[in-house]
C-alpha cells in the first residue's frame, strides 16, 4: 500500500496461521517459491535459483501491504495488497489507485484452505484499514485454484480479456 494507516500491523492470528512481515529467516522460502515451477505456471514461470541466491535481499519482501503467511513458525506462502499504478487502464473507481490482492503458496501445502484462511484475514485487515475501498484481483482464468479461491473470497467478475497470451480474469470485491 502506498499510504498505510498503520504498517506493519500486529500479526495477524487466524485459526491456524499468522500473517506478519517479513523477516531475514524467511528467504529461503521466498527463493523457494519464485524458483518453483508449480507456483510458477500461471505467474510467469519459476526464476533461476542461482540469480535469486544472488540477488534476493537478506530481508525479502519487507513492503507495506506484503504479508508472510506462517504456519507452525515458519513460512509457507504470502499475500500481498498493492495499489494499482496509473497504467492501468482497468478500473472499477474513475480515480483508479485501487487495491490488488495476490498470492503465492508452497506447492506442498496446496489444497487445505491455508490460502483461503489467510486471504480472508488480509482482506479484513485491509477492510479495517480502509473501510468501504474495493479490492481487485487479476488472475488467469485457467488458473483453476485461483478462480475457485476468488469466488471463495467473494469475488465477482468485471472482466474478461486477452494479455500476455492467455486469458485473464479481472475480479472485484466490496
Ligand atoms: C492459488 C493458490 C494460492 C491456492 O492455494 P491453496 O492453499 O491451495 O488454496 P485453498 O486450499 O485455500 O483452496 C481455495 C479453493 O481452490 C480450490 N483448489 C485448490 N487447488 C486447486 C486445484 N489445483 N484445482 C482446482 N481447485 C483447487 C480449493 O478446493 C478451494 O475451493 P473450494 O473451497 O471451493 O473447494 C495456490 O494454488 C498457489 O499458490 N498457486 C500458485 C501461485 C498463483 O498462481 N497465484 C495466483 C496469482 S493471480
Amino acid at each position: 500500500m502506498t499510504e498505510p494507516v498503520v504498517w506493519p500491523p500486529a500479526p495477524i492470528r487466524t485459526e491456524r496461521l499468522v500473517l506478519r512481515e517479513s523477516a531475514a529467516r524467511d528467504r529461503a522460502t521466498f527463493i523457494e517459491l519464485f524458483a518453483s515451477p508449480e507456483v510458477g505456471v500461471f505467474v510467469g514461470g519459476a526464476q533461476a535459483r542461482g540469480e535469486l541466491e544472488r540477488t534476493v535481499p537478506g530481508v525479502p519482501g519487507r513492503r507495506p501491504g506484503l504479508f508472510v503467511v506462517e504456519l507452525d513458525e515458519a513460512m509457507i506462502g504470502m499475500i500481498t495488497l498493492d495499489r494499482r499504478g496509473p497504467e492501468q487502464r482497468r478500473r472499477v473507481r474513475p480515480e483508479g489507485g485501487e487495491a490488488e490482492l495476490g498470492y503465492l503458496f508452497l506447492h506442498q501445502v496446496w489444497g487445505r484452505g491455508y490460502a483461503a484462511e489467510a486471504c480472508g484475514a488480509a482482506l479484513g485487515w485491509f477492510g479495517g484499514a480502509y473501510p468501504g475501498e474495493p479490492v481487485l484481483l487479476c488472475t488467469q482464468t485457467a488458473n483453476e485454484a485461483s478462480m475457485r479461491l476468488a469466488a471463495k473470497l467473494g469475488f465477482t467478475e468485471v472482466e474478461r480479456f486477452a494479455e500476455w497470451g492467455a486469458q485473464q480474469w479481472l475480479g472485484v470485491r466490496r
